[in-house]
């Protein structure tokens, strides 16, 4: 088989939908000022959804597979390979992905393993899916992006908490002779790791540090979208494609005016882009498989269609994929 490609996808979102409106008034008791206004005119965000405290990321994570496996009618026995791109596992170990299998019933001894690589953690996980298919006994692969992002989240920072929301996207990818994905180039620079970060560590029972998430906003700003762009264009001339032979972008849902700026220098309308962080807020390493399944089951994704993705995450992490659907 040449290629691995995506045969389902599926999502799980909470049931807790939190707009900026309830954000604000939540905040308001604490005494922090923020507004539906500033929320959305600098991030497009309008709700996200938090999960409850009993559910963890493999909670979603396996609603969200079991969806994707309906998707792509196939039994969960028939998986060879799971991989779940999360920064907000269960537990520092075992991986999210062991807990995934045993949730999902496998017992045939199929590898599982997780992801980190914050935001650009599925394109990650996606490729590495598709090179193991490629290169290994693997023939189908369920490759997962799940988090409770809201847990890492210090309410007492509106610069920070008002943009981030929990869920789950799965895809389903197959060993196949139909062209799938066609190229990915995948970059970090770990110099860059102070500007988005949870520096905080577990040792000798209690958490050394700070838990919670800090970013500089301007300066992730100004790198992703060269880091997107240039990716982009990497990936783009490894498959021999220009940027008009993209029917759909799926970006990484951090920040609307990131994915609309980094559209602009590639030269992408920016109605080629599907955009879902109105909705979700930016769920790092869930956003693109959340995005991929409303644009497959809304039929805007239709078979034969080139979709790019592309994702920067803190590390900083940053990666680009080409496929056709
Ligand atoms: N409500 C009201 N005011 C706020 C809020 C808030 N929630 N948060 C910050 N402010 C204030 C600040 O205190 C500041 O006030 P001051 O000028 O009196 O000091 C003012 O708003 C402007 O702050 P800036 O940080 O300069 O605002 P900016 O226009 O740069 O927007 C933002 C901030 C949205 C974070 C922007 O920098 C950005 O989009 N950065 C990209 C970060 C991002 O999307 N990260 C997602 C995670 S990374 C990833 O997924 C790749």
């Amino acid at each position: 088989m040449s290629f691995a490609r995506i045969v389902g996808t599926g999502s799980f979102l909470p049931s807790n939908v939190i707009s900026n409106a309830d954000l604000v008034s939540q905040l308001a008791s604490r005494g922090i000022e923020t507004s539906d206004d500033w929320i959305y005119s600098r991030s497009g965000i309008q709700s996200r959804r938090f999960a409850d405290r009993q559910s963890q990321t493999s909670d979603l994570a396996v609603a969200a597979a079991f969806s994707a496996l309906s998707a792509a009618a196939i039994e969960a026995d028939a998986v060879d390979l799971i991989v779940v791109a999360t920064t907000t596992p269960d537990a520092i170990f075992p991986s999210t992905a062991c807990l995934v299998q045993r949730k999902l019933g496998i017992r045939n001894g199929c590898a599982a393993f997780d992801i980190q690589a914050v935001c650009g953690g599925f394109i990650y996980a996606l490729t590495v899916a598709d090179a193991l298919i490629r290169a290994t006994s693997v023939r189908t692969a369920l490759v997962i992006g799940a988090e409770t992002f809201s847990r890492l989240l210090d309410f007492e920072d509106r610069s920070t908490c008002v943009l981030f929301g929990d869920g789950a996207g799965a895809v389903i990818l197959s060993a196949s002779e139909e062209p799938g994905i066609l190229g990915a180039a995948l970059h970090a620079d770990g110099h860059h790791s102070d500007i988005l970060k949870v520096s905080g560590s577990i040792a000798g029972g209690a958490v050394l540090g700070d838990p919670f998430l800090r970013m500089d906003g301007p300066a992730v700003f100004k790198l992703a979208v060269g880091a997107l762009q240039s990716v982009s264009e990497e990936v783009a001339a490894k498959c021999g494609l220009a940027m008009s032979d993209f029917t759909w972008v799926v970006p990484h849902q951090a920040n609307i005016r990131i994915m609309e700026a980094t559209a602009r220098k590639l030269g992408i309308p920016v109605d080629r882009l599907v955009a879902t962080v109105h909705e979700h807020g930016n769920t790092s390493a869930a956003s693109i498989p959340l995005a991929l399944d409303q644009a497959y089951r809304d039929g805007r994704i239709c078979r034969g269609d080139r979709v790019l993705l592309h994702a920067v995450g803190a590390g900083v992490t940053w990666g680009a994929l080409a496929m056709q659907a």
